[in-house]
C-alpha cells in the first residue's frame, strides 16, 4: 500500500449533539436542502452521509474575512449527520468512530445537554478532534441576522444588548466544558488549538458562522491531519448502515475511507450467522450536496475511490453487522484468510443482537434503528427471539406466531419505519399476532409499555 502526500481524500466529519440543536438543519443550510422538514416528528432516526465538494467548500467558506479559496487542497469534506435523541447512542459511537473531525452543535440558549456529554466522552475517549458549533445565536433577543458575513465581525455589528447576551451565554458555556474538563475558545481567538477546542458562533437557520465553521475545519484539516489525509491505496471500508430499499432488497452503505471498491469485487463482510462473501453488482451514491438516507436518484459508478459514503448492491447481505469492516477479496488465495477475519469480528458483534428463546419479534428498516431498539427493549427487561430487517410478510409473522404457545405475551411485532401491507395486517389478526408500528421511535417504545402494562392488569 502507498500513500500520496500531494493528493488528500476528503476528511470525514460527524456532526453530534443533543437532539434538536440543529445538526441537520446545519447540513440543510450547507447543502441547500431540506430533509429535516420531511423527518417523522422532526428528528434523525438514521445515520446519514453527504459530500460537500471543493467548489461548493470554496464558496461557502468565502463569508469568512481572511479565507483565501485558492488554498483549499482537499476534494471536499464527507458530512455524516446522526440521531441527537438518547435512544441512538450507536448511530452515535459508530459515526463518531468513523470520522477523521467533529462537529458537536450546542444551543446557545441551553448550553451542555445529557447527549452533548454523551459525544463529549465518545470524542475525547477517542481522541478525535473537533469543533464546536454554538448554535442558535439568532435566537439572542434582538439579534440581526446576515449569513454573508464573517460571524465575529457581524457579532461586533450587534447591539450592545445582543453583545452581553451572547457573552453571558458564551461565558457560561465555557464554564460547562470546563466542568467536563474541556478548555475551549472562540475560534477566531484560539491561539493553540490542541490545548483549546475552538467554537464558532452559528445559526444553522440562517446562515450566519456556516462559511466560518466550514473555513476553520478546511485550515484545520489541511494544517493538522494532512498525514491522515494523505490518500493510500489500502482499503480502509466500514459498513455503516444496513439499509433494506423497495426494489433493490438489503444494501449497504459503507464509509470508503482509503482504497478503491469496483463493481465485480468480491467483497467479505461479517454477518450475524457467519461471514459473507459476495460480488459488488454496483455501486451507488447520491449526487454532490445529496443525503444518502434520502430515498433519491442514486447515480451508478463502477469505480470509487475514498473517501465516500457509497451505497454497496450485492446479494445475500440480509445478515451483515454493521460497524465493522468490509474486506475485498483481490486474490482468490485471500478468501480464507478474510473469511477468518471476518469471524473474528462476530463475536464483539453478537453481544449486540443476542437473541432469547422466548421473546418478541423486531424489525426496522436499517440495523441502525433496529439496534437502537434492541437496547431499549433490554433497557426495559423485555426478551426478544428474532428480528429482521425491511418489510413486515406473512413469513415473519408466521415466526412471531409461534410465540403463542410458548408465551402468548411475545406473540406480537415490532415495526419500526418498515411498511405492513393489508393482507398480511389480516393474516396477523387472523393468527392472533399484535403488530405494533410506528415510525418515530418513541411511539413505537410507549405503545409496546402500554400494551404490557394492559396485560398486566
Ligand atoms: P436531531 O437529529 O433530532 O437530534 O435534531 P437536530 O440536531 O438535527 O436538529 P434539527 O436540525 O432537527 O433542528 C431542530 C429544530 O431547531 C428545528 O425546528 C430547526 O428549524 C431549529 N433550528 C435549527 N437550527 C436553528 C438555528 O440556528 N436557529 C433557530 N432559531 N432554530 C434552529
Ligand atoms: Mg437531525
Ligand atoms: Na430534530
Amino acid at each position: 500500500a502507498s500513500r500520496n502526500f500531494d493528493v488528500l481524500r476528503s476528511p470525514v466529519i460527524c456532526v453530534l449533539g443533543h437532539v434538536d440543536t440543529g445538526k441537520t438543519k446545519m447540513l440543510d443550510t450547507i447543502r441547500r436542502t431540506n430533509v429535516q422538514l420531511g423527518e417523522a416528528g422532526g428528528i434523525t432516526q438514521q445515520i446519514g452521509a453527504t459530500r460537500v465538494p471543493a467548489e461548493a467548500l470554496k464558496e461557502r467558506c468565502r463569508k469568512a474575512r481572511n479565507f483565501d479559496p485558492d488554498s483549499v487542497k482537499i476534494p471536499g469534506f464527507l458530512i455524516i449527520d446522526t440521531p441527537g435523541h438518547e435512544s441512538f447512542a450507536n448511530l452515535r459511537s459508530r459515526g463518531s468512530s468513523l470520522c477523521d473531525v467533529a462537529i458537536l452543535v450546542v444551543d446557545i440558549m441551553h448550553g451542555l445537554e445529557p447527549q452533548t456529554i454523551e459525544s463529549l466522552k465518545l470524542l475525547l475517549k477517542r481522541g478525535t478532534p473537533f469543533v464546536v458549533a454554538l448554535n442558535k445565536v439568532d435566537r439572542l433577543y434582538g439579534y440581526e441576522s446576515n449569513p454573508q458575513k464573517d460571524i465575529y465581525q457581524h457579532l461586533k455589528a450587534q447591539s450592545s444588548n445582543v453583545q452581553l447576551e451572547f457573552k453571558e451565554r458564551y461565558e457560561k458555556i465555557v464554564t460547562e466544558f470546563a466542568e467536563n474538563s474541556v478548555n475551549v475558545a472562540l475560534s477566531n481567538q484560539n491561539k493553540n488549538t490542541d490545548e483549546y477546542v475552538s467554537i464558532v458562533p452559528t445559526s444553522a437557520f440562517l446562515g450566519d458562522g456556516i462559511g466560518n465553521l466550514l473555513a476553520y475545519i478546511v485550515d484545520y484539516s489541511q494544517d493538522k491531519l494532512a498525514e491522515r489525509l494523505a490518500f493510500c491505496t489500502e482499503l480502509d471500508c466500514t459498513v455503516m448502515e444496513v439499509r433494506s430499499l423497495p426494489g433493490l432488497g438489503t444494501t449497504v452503505d459503507v464509509i470508503l475511507l482509503n482504497g478503491t471498491l469496483k463493481r465485480g469485487d468480491i467483497i467479505v463482510l461479517t454477518g450475524t450467522e457467519g461471514p459473507i462473501c459476495s460480488e459488488i453488482r454496483d455501486l451507488l451514491m447520491p449526487a454532490p450536496l445529496r443525503e444518502i438516507r434520502v430515498k433519491g436518484d442514486y447515480e451508478h459508478y463502477a469505480s470509487i475511490q475514498g473517501a465516500q459514503g457509497v451505497k454497496v448492491l450485492a446479494k445475500g447481505l440480509d445478515n451483515v453487522v454493521a460497524g465493522l469492516p468490509l474486506f475485498v477479496c483481490r486474490r482468490s488465495d485471500e478468501l480464507e484468510v478474510l473469511k477468518a477475519d471476518a469471524q473474528k469480528q462476530l463475536e464483539k458483534a453478537l453481544t449486540s443482537i443476542k437473541k432469547k428463546p422466548e421473546g418478541v419479534y423486531v424489525q426496522a428498516s436499517t440495523l441502525g434503528s433496529l439496534e437502537a431498539l434492541l437496547e431499549f427493549l433490554k433497557s426495559q427487561k423485555i426478551p426478544y427471539s428474532n428480528v429482521n430487517i425491511g418489510p413486515v410478510h406473512k413469513k415473519d409473522v408466521q415466526k412471531a406466531a409461534a410465540m403463542l404457545d410458548r408465551n402468548a405475551e411475545f406473540a406480537c411485532i415490532l415495526a419500526f419505519d418498515v411498511p405492513v401491507d393489508r393482507d398480511v395486517q389480516q393474516f396477523a389478526d387472523r393468527e392472533n399476532v399484535r403488530i405494533f408500528q410506528a415510525n418515530i421511535i418513541y411511539h413505537l417504545q410507549d405503545n409496546f409499555i402500554n400494551y404490557r402494562e394492559e396485560l398486566r392488569l
